[in-house]
């Protein structure tokens, strides 16, 4: 109902509705500027060399070749494989969590590769399922369309439709990137992280400092959203549709605000050690060089208006 009545908060369809919601077009879209468009990073040379190395022994040579002839500057990867060193679980362990008068739910730690194609399309090459301590002791599955489709949205065909090993490879990295945007990116890096950021700003400001006042206007609601969230989202709702126990999804949160590095999330070192290279590529694709991106964070109180209507601004 909601989605008839509002097919999107700005504009147009709801992602389900699209025909091809399945398609990988759709899954690197939705995995650079979906709900968690800040977990992509650059490939680092051990996993490129991992998932070369897991195609080779798999036989799948074009895989290994794709990926040897990408390069480190074109790569980059949804990195998944620390839930099991968040939860305190073993490598060999099996993500569940079970109630009694429930069905089992399952948990996955995926890793999913993608390579930037120079034209600025996002294709996914390989996704390992659940991370179990290296390429050896997980199931690696690489996707049998190397390339992206020309022109980007054309109509999929039937048999990425019905490449169901695959379809069952991105619902896994899916599945991680879910847990891991709802419980560490929204619920610990913006909400809690913010709360310290709350108390320790009226403990240090005058309410009329400036500093304070550009603050304020970001925290309207927030410590009362966070008391409801500790109350009761966290412990009635989040614990009962996550894929681990309740203390593992306990661990996971504590462990997402002990890691959470404060500095590198500056919007401007964040950008440039994750997505220097991608914004590169795509600069050169819309028009924006790589001079903006370099120049930008060394001044930050210019601003920089994408050719997207996008402005990012850093100016206090
Ligand atoms: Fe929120």
């Amino acid at each position: 109902m909601l989605i008839q009545l509002h097919p999107d908060v700005m504009r147009g369809d709801d992602i389900g509705l699209k025909s091809d919601w399945w398609s990988d077009a759709r899954f690197a879209q939705q995995q650079f500027t979906g709900a968690n468009p800040t977990t992509i990073t650059q490939a680092s040379t051990e996993w490129i060399r991992a998932f070369k190395d897991a195609a080779a022994k798999q036989g799948y040579s074009s895989a290994s070749d794709t990926i040897a002839a990408a390069g480190s500057k074109s790569l980059f990867v949804q990195d998944c494989s620390y839930f099991r060193a968040a939860v305190g679980a073993g490598d060999a362990d099996v993500l569940i969590s079970r109630t009694p008068g429930a069905d089992d739910r399952y948990e996955c730690a995926s890793v999913t590769l993608f390579e930037l194609n120079p034209d600025g399309k996002l294709h996914p090459l390989a996704i390992v399922i659940d991370w179990k301590g290296s390429m050896e002791k997980s199931v690696v599955i690489f996707n049998k369309r190397l390339q992206p489709h020309d022109p980007f949205y054309a109509e999929p065909t039937e048999a990425e439709k019905n490449d169901w090993p695959w379809r069952y490879a991105k619902t896994c990295a899916q599945t991680s990137d879910w847990i891991r945007h709802e419980m560490a990116i929204h619920l610990v890096h913006t909400h809690l992280v913010e709360e310290v950021i709350i108390v320790a700003a009226n403990r240090s400001f005058p309410s009329d400092h400036p500093v304070f006042r550009l603050l304020e206007p970001h925290w309207f609601r927030t410590l009362s959203l966070n008391a409801a969230a500790r109350d009761t989202l966290v412990p009635d709702i989040i614990i009962d549709l996550v894929g681990i126990s309740n203390t593992q999804a306990m661990s996971f949160i504590n462990y997402a605000f002990t890691t959470f590095d404060f500095c590198g999330k500056y919007i401007p070192n964040d950008l440039v050690s994750h997505l220097l290279e991608f914004f590169t590529i795509l600069g050169h694709v819309s028009g924006v060089t790589r001079s903006n991106w370099t120049t930008f964070p060394s001044n930050p109180t210019k601003s920089l208006t994408l050719p997207n209507r996008c402005c990012l601004r850093w100016q206090c």
